[in-house]
């Protein structure tokens, strides 16, 4: 799902991957030389017809005027649910989110969400890794564990690639480094955390979901929130069963590419999809990559419901923003003021993070 299409030739490429490259974040080579001190610049890109629902809300707040081709679901609600009418199944809901909602789980998608069983990216290269966020506060590295002959090491030899500790840098200076793995900074892994996966647990190399791995509930307090969300999509009388999550990290240049989420057995159901940070742009595509996608704003906070008709829509991310003027993440950055939540302060402000949470039955 984050696979391009690998194809160069523009004639050859999909309405989709077009509109992907038109947003998609590419640097001006301004600099003849390379000893240049010239920062590079972000090249400029058109934004004036990505959909903003922000603005929307609020010329709906003043005085209930819609653009043509969107309406406001009825249904009673604590904030408006606005709806496409040529995309039914589609919902967004802009500022669903409190600020203390969106600090809440921005902290959760980088200290506990990571934590096994849940499985993220770093899984497949170095096993189970604990305690990253903490890690990479105090700045320590990933070493690989001395197995030292002659004790007993069964329990480290029979988990392999799992023999991996943190070290602190002092710690690191006497390392003795005996085989080929070279220790790796935590804030890089935690700059390079791209997706950790909740409840059931999804096996990216197959494309489906691997039941039979260890994995604990999403946590209740999410479950909650992703019912509460996820009822304007719902049928009536039904509740929405939050069984897996995906969350999926964002730094600059990041995208994820066009696709679908197939894998669910209930096409109905919708997937509850919160932002959170860095302000980003989404694609809803049509049935074929070949179908023009629209473009819209996702901010933190923000929730998309995608259900029915609408989970055969190729969708993605082609863009995010992290530069002041547009990330707009000033009233975020003030929640994270406290001396304490400087680290994730810091992350937020060039990151976007996304949490979709699925029925998978
Ligand atoms: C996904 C997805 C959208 C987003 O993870 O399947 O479509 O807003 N995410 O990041
Ligand atoms: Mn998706």
């Amino acid at each position: 799902m984050y696979g391009s299409d690998g194809i160069n030739d523009d004639s050859e490429r999909t309405a989709f991957r077009k509109t992907e490259k038109k947003y998609k974040l590419y640097y001006d080579s301004n600099s003849k030389s390379k000893s240049s001190k010239k920062k590079k610049q972000p090249r400029p890109v058109d934004l004036s017809e990505v959909i903003d629902f922000k603005s929307i809300l609020e010329s709906f707040a003043r005085n209930g005027d819609l653009p043509a081709g969107i309406s406001k679901l009825q249904y009673q609600f604590d904030k408006p649910v606005f709806c496409l009418d040529n995309c039914p199944g589609f919902y967004f809901i802009p500022a669903a989110l409190s600020m203390e909602e969106q600090c809440r789980w921005i902290k959760e998608s980088l200290v506990s969400f990571p934590q096994p069983p849940n499985r993220t990216n770093h899984h497949a290269f170095y096993g189970a890794i604990h305690n990253l966020f903490n890690a990479a506060k105090s700045k320590q590295v990933l070493v690989k564990e001395d197995i030292t002959p002659g004790e007993d090491n069964s329990n480290a030899l029979d988990v392999n690639y799992h023999n991996h500790r943190w070290a602190s840098s002092e710690e690191l200076d006497s390392y003795v480094n005996g085989n080929d793995f070279k220790p790796i900074s935590a804030p890089v892994l935690l700059r390079k955390l791209r997706w950790s996966t909740l409840g059931l647990q999804f096996d990216w190399s197959k494309r489906s979901y691997n039941v039979s791995l260890p994995h604990n509930k999403i946590p209740d307090a999410l479950r909650k929130l992703a019912k509460k969300m996820a009822a304007p999509a719902m049928a009536v009388g039904e509740e929405f069963q939050p069984e897996a999550a995906i969350v999926n990290y964002f730094g600059s240049g990041d995208m994820l590419g066009g696709h679908l989420d197939d894998m669910e057995a209930d096409w109905s159901k919708p997937i509850v999809s919160m932002s959170l940070g860095c302000k980003a742009i989404f694609l809803l595509g049509g049935k074929s990559r070949n179908d023009e996608p629209l473009a819209m704003f996702l901010r933190s906070g923000d929730i998309v419901l995608m259900s029915g008709e609408a989970r055969e829509r190729f969708h993605g991310v082609p863009r995010i923003f992290t530069d002041v003027e547009n990330a707009e993440i000033v009233s975020l950055e003030k929640q994270f003021s406290n001396e304490d939540d400087i680290d994730y302060l810091e992350y937020i402000r060039t990151s976007r993070i996304n949490i979709n949470i699925r029925q998978v039955f």
